[in-house]
C-alpha cells in the first residue's frame, strides 16, 4: 500500500498524502475506531471539521496510535455558519484543543456559505475570515491554510484580496461530477483539488459502468474511483467503517490506461 505514504506538494512546500481518510458522517463516539484502523494500516492522512463533531475522536485515535505527530497530516475546517472575522480565531483554538494538539496541517474554511443558505453572496465575509485564517497560518498552529466549497468567483475574491492564496480547496469530486471549471481554477493557480465524497459516498458504487471496467482490473468499483481522483491529480478522501474497505480504498498501486480514463470521463453518474 504503498500509496499512502505518497504525497503531493502543497504552495507551501509542505507533503500532503494523496490519499486521506475521510471522517464525514462518522459521528464522535464511532470515529475512534475507524481512525485507529486506518493508522494501523498506513494511512497518514486524516480529514475531519469541527462540524463533523468528531474530533475529539479523531484527535484521541491520533494519540493513541503513538505515531509521530509530524508523521500525520491532520486537517480540520472551520464551520460554515462562522462568517464573523472576530469568531474565527476562538473557533480555532476550539478545534485544536478538542483534537488535542498543537497546530494542524491544513486548515479551511467549510463553505463560502452558510449550509442553510447555499449560494448566498458572503464574498465579504470571506475575505475577512481569510484574513483571520492568514493570521492563524502565521502564528504556526496552522502549517496551510484553504477553502472547501469554493466556486471560481469565490477563489477569486480571496486571490485578490488575501496575502496567501489558499494551499487547497475541498470540493464533492467523483466520476461522472468533476466540477471542470473550479478543479482547472484551482490546479491554474497552484491550489490542490481534494476530492471530498470520492465515491459519492456510496452511490456510485454499483455504476454497471464503472463495474465493467473495475473487472477488467480486477479491481473494486471503490479502487477504481479512488484510482481515478488520482490519475486527475486531485486527492481523494475516501470514507468508511469497515476495515476491508479502509484497507481495500488504500490499495490502489495500478494504473487506468487512457482509454479507460477517457471512458469513465465521459460517464455520468450525479
Ligand atoms: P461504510 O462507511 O459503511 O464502510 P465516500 O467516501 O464517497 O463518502 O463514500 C463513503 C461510503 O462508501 C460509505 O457508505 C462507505 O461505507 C462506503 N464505502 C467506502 N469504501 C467502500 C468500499 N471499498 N466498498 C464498498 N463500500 C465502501
Amino acid at each position: 500500500m504503498a500509496i499512502v505514504t505518497e504525497t503531493y506538494t502543497l504552495n507551501t512546500g509542505a507533503k500532503i498524502h494523496k490519499i486521506g481518510f475521510g471522517t464525514w458522517q462518522i459521528p464522535n463516539g464511532e470515529a475512534h475506531d475507524p481512525v485507529r484502523i486506518a493508522l494501523n494500516v498506513g494511512y497518514r492522512h486524516i480529514d475531519t471539521a469541527r462540524v463533523y463533531g468528531n474530533e475529539a475522536n479523531v484527535g484521541k485515535a491520533i494519540k493513541e496510535s503513538r505515531i509521530a505527530r509530524e508523521d500525520i497530516f491532520l486537517t480540520t475546517k472551520l464551520p460554515a455558519d462562522v462568517k464573523d472575522a472576530s469568531k474565527v480565531e476562538e473557533t480555532f483554538e476550539k478545534s485544536i484543543s478538542t483534537l488535542g494538539v498543537d497546530y494542524v496541517d491544513l486548515y479551511l474554511i467549510h463553505a463560502p456559505w452558510p449550509w442553510q443558505e447555499r449560494g448566498a453572496d458572503y464574498t465579504k465575509e470571506n475575505i475577512e475570515v481569510w484574513q483571520e485564517m492568514e493570521k492563524i497560518y502565521e502564528s504556526g498552529r496552522a502549517k496551510a491554510i484553504g477553502v472547501s466549497n469554493f466556486d471560481v468567483d469565490d477563489l477569486k475574491a480571496i486571490l485578490s484580496h488575501g496575502k496567501i492564496v489558499p494551499a487547497a480547496n475541498q470540493i464533492r469530486w467523483f466520476i461522472g461530477s468533476t466540477q471542470p471549471e473550479v478543479t482547472k481554477f484551482s490546479k491554474e493557480n497552484g491550489i490542490l483539488v481534494e476530492a471530498y465524497s470520492p465515491l459519492a459516498t456510496g452511490r456510485i458504487l454499483d455504476h454497471p459502468d464503472i463495474k465493467q471496467i473495475a473487472d477488467k482490473y480486477h479491481k473494486t468499483v471503490a479502487q477504481i474511483s479512488i484510482r481515478y481522483c488520482l490519475q486527475h491529480d486531485t486527492l481523494p478522501l475516501p470514507k468508511s467503517t469497515h476495515e476491508e474497505y479502509i484497507i481495500q480504498n488504500a490499495d490502489v498501486d495500478f494504473e487506468i490506461n487512457e482509454e479507460d480514463m477517457a471512458r469513465l470521463d465521459l460517464l455520468e453518474s450525479d
